[in-house]
């Protein structure tokens, strides 16, 4: 039986004005959910405050990317290891904005996956098509190529320890999600591809939604066999919203 996970990804919002409040509302609004794991993830530069806040709660805490290298002449990079002193249990990689925004390819994308499992962080890989990827029939070839790049470099019992995460890249920020069907396949496509290698595994593995949820569209998209949890950007920063999209898996 897998646990949903929902995960907030805050990318690059907040000031220390603003965390503590909203960590606050989270905190008291969380005694209610029982079943699904939290996560919050915010800017590197918070993370340490954001850890204290969440001490001795049981909403863990994420970095949104990590360095491939463990240290030296990297200038402007965090790595796993670091993340690791101040108690990160997850680090997203991979997600769209880095590899469409700031050119990360998918051998990059699996070193930090390898970066993290090194410091026994669980990496949240993200995966997900272009709008035009999709239009051209593309999608399963697409989010095959960023699996199997990790697969390849890792092999597929880094899944054990890890979480994948669909976030069809057309669907994020842009308030048009993906219908729960849609999700499910694709969800369906990247278990099957994963038990093709392992069946143990890809059961277990948890595969999140991510890309414009809210609490009106939550509940849809995680009744689906296949979605485990969500990835959540703009709604997580909300702390109504997001305790509705908690409760929802
Ligand atoms: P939105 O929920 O704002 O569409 O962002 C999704 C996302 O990118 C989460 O990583």
């Amino acid at each position: 039986m897998r646990r949903a996970l929902v995960a907030g990804n805050w990318k690059l919002n907040g000031s220390l004005a603003t965390i503590q409040p909203l960590i606050k509302t989270i905190l008291a609004g969380i005694e209610r959910i029982q079943q699904a794991e939290i996560a919050v993830c915010p800017p590197y530069i918070y993370l340490p405050a954001v850890q204290a806040m969440l001490m001795g709660s049981p909403i863990a805490v994420g970095a949104q990317d990590v360095s491939d290298q463990d240290s030296g002449a990297f200038t402007g990079e965090v790595s796993a290891p670091m993340l690791r002193d101040f108690g990160v249990r997850y680090c997203i990689v991979g997600h769209s904005e880095r590899r469409h925004i700031y050119g990360e390819n998918d051998a990059l994308t699996a070193r930090k996956f390898a970066a993290a499992r090194r410091s026994e962080l669980w990496p949240i890989l993200c995966v997900g098509e272009l709008l035009e990827e999709r239009e051209q029939g593309n999608t399963e070839q697409v989010v095959a190529r960023q699996l199997d790049a990790v697969i390849h470099l890792e092999g597929i019992s880094a899944f054990r320890d890890a979480v994948i995460a669909y976030e069809p890249v057309w669907a994020i920020g842009t308030g048009k999600t993906a219908t729960p069907e849609q999700a499910q396949a694709v969800h369906a496509f990247i278990r099957q591809r994963l038990a093709a290698q392992d069946k143990r595994i890809a059961e277990n593995v948890r595969i999140l939604y991510g890309g414009s949820v809210k609490a009106d569209n939550a509940s849809k998209l995680f009744s689906q066999p296949d979605v485990d949890g969500g990835l959540i950007g703009g709604a997580s920063l909300k702390s109504g919203e997001f305790l509705a999209i908690c409760g929802a898996a």
